[in-house]
């Protein structure tokens, strides 16, 4: 599955894409509040990770509560949000090339008034950039941080009144109630946080400057939530954390107790977490995976690089021989566990021998897919006072490199799994058949296995939400086509 709009991606299961929630959201929304044609319309373009896409979540569900409606487009819209990213700085550069686009957008467009639409930069390029997105896009109506999504209400409110370049960047530490389910991209599936920010300063990652300082949620916050999910109509939920394995609560919770609380949930079929990181994670992270029936088999853990000499200059505290020791115990416990990872090329001074370290290792490991990133320098980043002395020309083969590395393993990996029986859960009516599809058309339903494998099926509307046997019958641009047994 290479995602739409980055060349840096490889074949992956882990989900890191910009995406518009409303163009997603819009086919299963149901509405429980006034759609009468006067009520304001709100739409939110999400960049980056999966934490953006939980908060624009609740970015809707406040809005809807507001009495807003969320639309498919911006030109509809009254309120138009982007939801940042700061990772890369290409994921930036995207974001400022598409709200300038928007200062085009003429009085009248706006579906409501007829006046030009309130605009909010939210999430992690509004605390990388502050004030100086105003003086970048003057037509920007407010910006708030990741840390301050909740006051987002009241800054439309102040545009409305006529105010306008507010800003909401400052607080360091966000709530930790979450009680906001009016709007879930999925109803089958969800995000659920259960930490928000970082304390591991990897050397390359602003993360950490503009999410803040590591905190989580109470566990009987998270154990309602999900609960309310279940009761709902969710099967499969994914915890959410910078790095899930240090997770612990105000009492002292660890991940794996956790993990042990919300695999007791009635209703409950599926339990997924990311992302890991390899200092933390352990054998006894590996045994909760086997011996939780809810939670899959599937591991996301970044490796990054496979030199030392890199690892340290990263500051990712652990070596080559540690991470490959982790994977040795993981498939030990679990043969058949799904692992992915990230990998950064082009990190300051890596010489042809450190990448070589890298590929070797990957070589070695056989990842099921990985994502393959350029290194970016990033502002507060440590590693961004070193001279970027890797020219994109050559970041640019290093990553076709591993891309072909990859695309070779996850080949024969998926040629593998052909035969096999993997239990899937319905996800939605697959849009794109499989070429070998007879006449009449049937229909066919998406669905993840439990390693996270993207299996269409022929099937009808019922399936969707069930787990059912699959057999897998081919392979097609790494989606599989099976057949119910
Ligand atoms: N907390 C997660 C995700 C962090 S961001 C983790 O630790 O894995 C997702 C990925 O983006 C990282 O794993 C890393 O591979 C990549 N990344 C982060 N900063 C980067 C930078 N400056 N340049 C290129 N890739 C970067
Ligand atoms: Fe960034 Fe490292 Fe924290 Fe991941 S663990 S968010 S890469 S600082
Ligand atoms: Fe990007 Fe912020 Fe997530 S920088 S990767 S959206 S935490």
């Amino acid at each position: 599955m290479r995602r739409k709009g980055s060349k840096d991606k490889v074949v992956s299961n882990s989900k890191m894409v910009e995406n518009s929630f409303a163009e997603k959201q819009l086919n299963n929304f149901q509405p429980e509040f006034d759609m009468t044609p006067k009520s304001p319309k709100v739409y939110i373009r999400t960049f980056g990770c999966q934490m953006n896409e939980r908060d624009s979540e609740i970015i809707y569900s406040m809005m809807i509560q507001e009495g807003y409606t969320p639309v498919s487009s911006y030109e509809e819209a009254d309120l138009i949000i982007f939801n940042t990213c700061s990772v890369r700085k290409h994921a930036e550069d995207r974001v400022w090339g598409k709200l300038k686009e928007l200062k085009n957008l003429k009085h009248g467009e706006s579906a409501c008034s007829g006046a030009p639409p309130m605009i909010g930069l939210v999430g992690c390029m509004a605390k990388a950039h502050g004030k100086e997105v105003f003086k970048k896009l003057p037509h920007v109506s407010f910006i708030c941080g990741p840390s301050n999504i909740y006051d987002i209400p009241g800054l439309a409110k102040k545009v409305k009144s006529g105010k306008s370049h507010l800003m909401s960047i400052s607080k360091e530490k966000r709530p930790l109630s979450e009680k906001r389910d009016e709007y879930r991209e999925e109803k089958i599936r969800a995000w659920v946080n259960i930490s928000y920010g970082c304390n591991n300063f990897c050397s390359y990652c602003i993360v950490p400057f503009v999410r803040g300082r590591e905190i989580s949620r109470r566990s009987e916050n998270i154990i309602d939530e999900i609960k309310r999910l279940v009761d709902n109509g969710a099967k499969e939920v994914t915890l959410l954390g910078q790095n899930v394995n240090s997770y612990k609560s105000p009492t002292g919770k660890s991940f794996i107790r956790l993990l042990e609380e919300v695999n007791r949930i009635d209703g409950l079929r599926r339990i997924r977490f990311m992302t890991s990181h390899p200092k933390d994670a352990g054998l006894e992270l590996f045994k909760a995976i086997a011996g939780l029936d809810k939670v899959c088999e599937h591991l996301h853990l970044p490796l990054q690089s496979g030199s030392d000499r890199i690892l340290r200059l990263m500051n990712r505290n652990y070596t080559s021989s540690h991470y490959l020791k982790l994977i040795d115990n993981l498939r030990k416990t679990i043969p058949d566990c799904a692992v992915t990872t990230d990998i950064i090329v082009g990190f300051p001074s890596e010489t042809e021998g450190d990448f070589e370290d890298t590929r070797m290792l990957m070589e070695k490991i056989r990842f099921d897919s990985a994502f393959i990133f350029k290194y970016s320098p990033r502002p507060f980043a440590k590693a961004s006072n070193t001279e970027d002395d890797i020219l994109l020309e050559e970041k640019k083969e290093r990553n076709q490199v591993l891309l072909g590395c990859q695309d070779k393993i996850t080949r024969k990996k998926n040629e593998d799994l052909i035969g096999n029986v993997e239990e899937v859960l319905g996800i939605s009516i697959a849009k794109r058949k499989p070429s070998s599809s007879e006449y009449p058309p049937a229909t066919y339903i998406k669905g993840r296995s439990r390693k996270n494998s993207l299996v269409v099926y022929k099937g009808s509307m019922g399936l969707i939400g069930r787990i059912l046997n699959v057999k897998i019958r081919g392979v097609e641009e790494n989606t599989f086509i099976g057949e119910a047994v």
